[in-house]
C-alpha cells in the first residue's frame, strides 16, 4: 500500500514546484485541500497536501517529475464531478488539477476535429463546435462544470451514447504525460490510422492511473439539423423499461431515451419543469437527424411504440426553452436525490438491454425485502441504469452493502457490467472481481506496474490495495 507521503517530503516537492511553476500555482490553504479532496462519488474527503495548478505540458511534467523524486504521490483532477472517486487523493500527497489549462486550440470544419486542452469544460467546448455547424456528442449530465480531460480519464458517457457512443469513439489523438515525466504523443488526427497498438484506446478510461493528458484531438461530426424531445410517462417504470425494449427492437435509434422513475421524477418535480402529475416513470426520448419530416416521423414511431406498451402520455417539447428545461430536470437527478434521504450510493450497472425490465423488477424487489429506497434512472436506451440507494445513515449501512453486492452480481449474473461509465476508481476497486477473472486483474496490474512501478500516479484506484 502507498503510504502518505511524510510532511519532509511534501515540503520537498512543494519548495520545487513552487521554483519551476511560481508560488501562484501551488496552493495548501486547508479549505482548498479538503474541496480537492472530495467530488460527487459520496465516498468521503480525502485532503491532499497541495494542491498544483500548471499552465503548460511542461509544467505537467515537471509536477510528475518532482513527485516521483520526492516520492510523493501524484493523483490528476478535473472539475471533481467523477461519481466513483477517480480524482479523490486517497493517500494525500499531489492533487494535479489541470483546471488552468483550458484553451481550445483550435476547431476545424475541414478536417472535422477539435484540438483542445484538457481542462475545457465539455459543455463549453459543444457551444463553440455548434457555433461552427459541428457537433461533439459525449454528453456527461455534468457537462456544464465537467472537464474534456475527466471525461477522458473516465471515459465518460452520457445519454446520447445510444446512438453517437461515448468519449472513447470520439477521441483520436493524445498527448500524455507519463508518470515518469516523459511527454508522448499517441493517435492520430485522421479518421483512420492504426499504425502501432491503440494506446490512445487504453489511456481513455484508465482512470488517472497511466499518465496525464495535455492535449486532446477530438473527432467531430455534422451537427444534425433538426432534433426532437418527447417526455413519454407510464405508471410504472417496468412499463417504461418494457416500451424502451420495444422501441430499439423496432428499429428505431433515438439519440437518447432516458428512464426516469417515480422517485426520480418527485426528486426533480417543479424545480424548472413540471412533469405530469401521477407520473410513475418516464422516458425522455430525443431524436435528431436531417429533415424535419423525417425526424418528426421518428419521435411519432417512438411515441405509438410506448402507447402499444402502456405510455399514459407522450408530451413533445414544443421550443427550445421546453426542451431545455426537460432536460436539465433529467441532469439534476443526481443531485436532487440527495435530498430525498441523508445518505445514498449511486450506482452505474450496465445489462443487455433485452434485460432491463427484468433487471429493474428484481431491484425493486430487492429494495423491498431489504425495505431500502432504490430510485433507477439513466440510460435505458444502452442498458446503463443509475440505481441509487437511498438511506439514512451509518446504522443502515450494512444492508446498503448487501444491496450493492447484490445488485452488482445481478448486473453481472445477466452479461452485464458493474459500471457502464463512471468508473471503477475508489468507489468499485472491491467488486472489479466480480466481473473480472483473476488473470484479467493481475494482468492489468501489471500494465499498471509498467507505467508506474513506482505506483504513485493515483494510487489506490481501480484494484483493491495490497
Ligand atoms: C447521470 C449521471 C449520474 O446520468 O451519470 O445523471
Ligand atoms: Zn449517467
Amino acid at each position: 500500500m502507498t503510504a502518505r507521503a511524510d510532511p519532509s517530503q511534501v515540503a520537498e516537492v512543494r519548495a520545487a514546484l513552487e521554483r519551476a511553476l511560481g508560488p501562484g500555482a501551488v496552493k495548501a490553504d486547508p479549505d482548498q485541500l479538503r474541496a480537492y479532496g472530495r467530488d460527487e462519488s459520496d465516498t468521503g474527503e480525502f485532503p491532499a497536501d497541495l494542491v498544483v495548478l500548471p499552465s503548460s505540458a511542461s509544467e505537467v511534467q515537471a509536477v510528475l517529475r518532482a513527485c516521483q523524486s520526492a516520492a510523493v504521490p501524484v493523483t490528476p483532477v478535473g472539475a471533481r464531478t467523477g461519481k466513483s472517486g477517480g480524482s479523490l487523493p486517497l493517500h494525500g500527497g499531489v492533487s494535479l488539477s489541470l483546471e488552468r489549462m483550458n484553451r481550445i486550440k483550435l476547431i476545424s470544419p475541414e478536417d472535422l476535429i477539435a484540438v483542445v486542452e484538457p481542462g475545457v469544460i465539455t459543455g463549453e467546448l459543444m457551444k463553440a463546435v455548434e457555433a461552427r455547424g459541428l457537433f461533439y456528442p459525449p454528453d456527461p449530465a455534468s457537462l456544464d462544470s465537467c472537464t474534456i480531460g475527466g471525461n477522458v480519464a473516465e471515459n465518460a458517457g452520457g445519454p446520447r451514447a445510444l446512438k453517437y457512443g461515448v468519449t472513447r469513439d470520439y477521441v483520436l489523438g493524445l498527448e500524455w504525460v507519463l508518470p515518469d515525466g516523459r511527454l508522448i504523443r499517441a493517435g492520430r488526427r485522421t479518421i483512420k490510422g492504426v499504425a502501432g497498438y491503440d494506446l490512445v484506446g487504453l489511456f481513455v478510461g484508465s482512470e488517472g492511473t497511466l499518465g496525464v493528458s495535455t492535449e486532446v484531438t477530438l473527432q467531430l461530426i455534422p451537427l444534425p439539423r433538426q432534433v426532437m424531445t418527447a417526455l413519454i410517462t407510464f405508471a410504472s417504470v417496468v412499463d417504461a423499461a418494457r416500451a424502451a425494449s420495444a422501441v430499439l427492437a423496432a428499429g428505431v435509434l433515438p439519440r437518447t431515451l432516458e428512464l426516469m422513475d417515480d422517485l426520480s421524477i418527485s426528486a426533480v418535480d417543479g424545480r424548472g419543469f413540471s412533469f405530469p402529475p401521477n407520473a410513475g416513470a418516464a422516458l425522455l426520448a430525443e431524436v435528431d437527424g436531417i429533415d424535419e419530416a423525417s425526424v418528426l416521423g421518428e419521435l411519432g414511431r417512438v411515441g405509438e411504440i410506448c402507447e402499444r406498451n402502456g405510455a399514459s402520455q407522450s408530451l413533445a417539447a414544443q421550443n427550445e426553452d421546453q426542451r431545455q428545461k426537460l432536460w436539465s430536470a433529467r441532469r439534476s437527478i443526481a443531485i436532487a436525490l440527495r435530498a430525498v434521504k441523508p445518505c445514498k450510493i449511486s450506482e452505474d450497472i450496465a445489462v443487455p438491454r433485452s434485460r432491463i425490465a427484468e433487471v429493474i423488477s428484481r431491484l425493486k424487489a430487492m429494495g423491498e425485502e431489504l425495505g431500502l429506497a432504490v430510485a433507477t434512472y439513466g440510460h435505458a436506451g444502452d442498458g446503463n441504469l443509475h440505481v441509487n440507494v437511498l438511506y439514512e445513515g451509518p446504522s443502515e449501512r450494512p444492508k446498503v452493502d448487501r444491496a450493492i453486492v447484490r445488485m452488482l452480481e445481478l448486473a453481472v449474473g445477466v452479461g452485464g457490467t458493474i459500471t457502464g461509465e463512471h468508473g471503477v476508481g475508489y468507489a468499485k476497486r472491491d467488486f472489479l472481481h466480480l466481473e473480472q477473472a483473476p488473470e484479467l486483474i493481475s494482468l492489468q496490474r501489471e500494465l499498471k506496474r509498467f507505467f508506474d512501478p513506482a505506483g504513485l500516479l493515483n494510487p489506490g484506484k481501480m484494484f483493491p490495495e495490497i
